[in-house]
């Protein structure tokens, strides 16, 4: 049993000190939000993650969990001085796509200000390269005592919406330190994991995590790209996706096209990854085409939408899904928002529904009408933009949807739905790189019949539902 400290209760710090809690230690959790720490200590939970909340209470109940905005009760507590502190604020992006630090810098300085006996920093914030070596300058610089510490890098690899099962059955857990039994120290919390452990310099630790991201992402654009292709030569990217992840060197995983990557993490860390690679005078050239590839497909959504429904200056456009991802309630750089934003923009009206994002979504939305479900939603649109991959999206009532829009187009954001489907449902549908378009010695024609066995309904721009003509 270990005596921990975790900064930060976002997504990452309160998984991190419940887990370490489940696990047996005797976790404190401290945040300078003092509204997310008197509802902790209600048991109500800042964030939405399947599973967290029941963990919370279990390990708050064992007293294994607590909860305090106070460094010193968090640090110094007489009984159980932290041995471990584990930092895990925002390092979100800054000026140029650089991370900014300020979070880092101002717990570096506390816990330099407020410690009174040796510790072990370790650092679960995703920072820039050469981060680690600043804190432990600045936590020198800062100290009241004169107190040992040690500082180790130790990257997290958990994924919002299966955070809980991803922070217990890691891949790989990495530590980085120049002090190698202060990374032994940390790697004893995690052999109850029975994860590969591996334990390297500060830099490469942090480069680790950023070459993961960067890589993931990469992924990602790379299928979108394709997908791009595959819908100019009637190729369909969903079976070139599964085709490509049968070669074990490939991997099936993260190669789903669609809306592209969103939330807190790979936006920003592809960024400062490229911002660290400029500042060293070295051109990034992958790097920037991950992100434009990104940044186009949201606005190809947009183009698709304008086509089929013959302009969009007073049209309605539902927007289903806010969340940047199924099972959280994070909208941070969700491709779901900026679609709301690039619509309301392209003169559209906008409607919108998230299962569990609503409460985020009204923080950030002007001028939207926020929809009690998607049949709600469906009313009176004349685009339907299926923006993220919940479960109660994948088998709507088509009938139904379809009956309370306007005009019946869907565009399928994250290639959900079979197309055959859709048109069979009387949809004119997109998806993203789904071969819609059959090629002929003539270039790429509209008639998907011969392969899917339905034609795609077309659009009279002058009639409702009921005048879908079938061609
Ligand atoms: P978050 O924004 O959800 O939470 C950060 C918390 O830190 C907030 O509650 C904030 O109030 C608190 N905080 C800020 N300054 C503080 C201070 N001086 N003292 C105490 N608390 C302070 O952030 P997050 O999404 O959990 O991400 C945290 C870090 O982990 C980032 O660097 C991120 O890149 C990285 N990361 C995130 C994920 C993820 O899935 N979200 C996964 C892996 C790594
Ligand atoms: C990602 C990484 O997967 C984690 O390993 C990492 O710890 C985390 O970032 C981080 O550093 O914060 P997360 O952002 O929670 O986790 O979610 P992902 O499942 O990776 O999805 C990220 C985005 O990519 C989502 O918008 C998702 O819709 C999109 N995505 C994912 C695709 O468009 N296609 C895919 O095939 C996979």
């Amino acid at each position: 049993m270990k005596n921990i400290t975790v900064i930060g209760v976002g997504y990452v710090g309160l998984v991190t000190g419940t887990c370490f809690a489940d696990m047996g230690n005797r976790v404190v959790c401290l945040d300078v939000n003092e509204e997310r720490i008197a509802h902790l200590k209600q048991n109500i939970m800042p964030i939405y993650e399947p599973g967290l909340e029941e963990m919370v209470r279990r390990n708050v109940s064992a007293s294994r969990l607590s909860f305090t905005t106070s460094y010193e009760e968090a640090l110094n507590n007489p009984e159980a001085p932290a041995e471990l502190v584990f930092v895990a604020v925002g390092t979100p992006e800054g000026v140029d796509g650089e991370a900014d630090l300020r979070y880092v810098r101002a717990v570096a300085e506390s816990v330099a200000e407020v410690v009174d006996h040796p510790i072990i920093i370790v650092n679960k914030s995703t920072v820039p390269v050469g981060t680690g070596d600043w804190v432990a300058d600045v936590v020198m610089h800062r100290q009241a005592n004169a107190m040992s510490f040690s500082v180790v890098s130790n990257p997290e690899f958990l994924r919002e919406g299966s955070a809980i099962s991803d922070f217990l059955n890691p891949d790989r857990i990495v530590l980085g330190s120049l002090d190698r039994s202060a990374a032994e120290a940390v790697a004893q919390l995690y052999f109850p994991l029975r994860a590969p452990i591996m334990i390297t310099d500060l830099r490469t630790a942090e480069m680790i995590k950023y070459a993961s991201n960067a890589f993931l992402a990469t992924k990602i654009s790379f299928i979108n790209e394709i997908a791009n292709i595959c819908e100019a030569l009637g190729a369909d990217v969903k079976e070139v996706a599964v085709g490509m992840g049968y070669d074990k060197r490939i991997g099936r995983a993260f190669l789903d096209a669609g809306l592209g990557y969103g939330g807190s993490c790979f936006p920003k860390d592809v960024s400062a990854l490229t911002h660290m690679a400029n500042v060293q005078g070295k051109h990034p050239q992958m790097l920037q085409a991950v992100m434009q590839i990104n940044d186009d497909q949201r606005r190809s959504v947009v183009s698709k939408a304008r086509e089929l429904a013959g302009g969009l200056i007073g049209k309605t456009v539902g927007i289903l899904g806010l969340a940047f991802k199924p099972n959280t309630d994070d909208i941070r750089e969700s491709p779901g928002i900026d679609l709301v934003h690039m619509f309301q923009e392209a003169g559209a009206v906008v409607k919108a529904y998230d299962p569990v994002a609503m409460l985020n979504a009204a923080r950030v939305l002007k001028d939207v009408k926020l929809c009690e479900d998607s049949y709600d939603l469906a009313q009176g649109c004349d685009v339907v933009v299926l923006a993220t991959e919940w479960n109660e999206f994948k088998n709507l009532d088509l009938d139904r949807v379809r009956r309370e829009m306007r005009l019946p187009i869907f565009i399928d954001g994250r290639n959900l739905y079979d197309p055959a489907l859709m048109y069979g449902a009387g949809f004119v549908y997109r998806g993203l790189g789904r071969g819609y378009g059959q090629v002929t010695a003539n270039g790429p024609t509209n008639n998907h019949s011969a392969r899917n066995g339905a034609s795609q309904p077309v659009v009279n721009w002058n009639g409702r539902n009921a005048a879908v003509a079938r061609k």
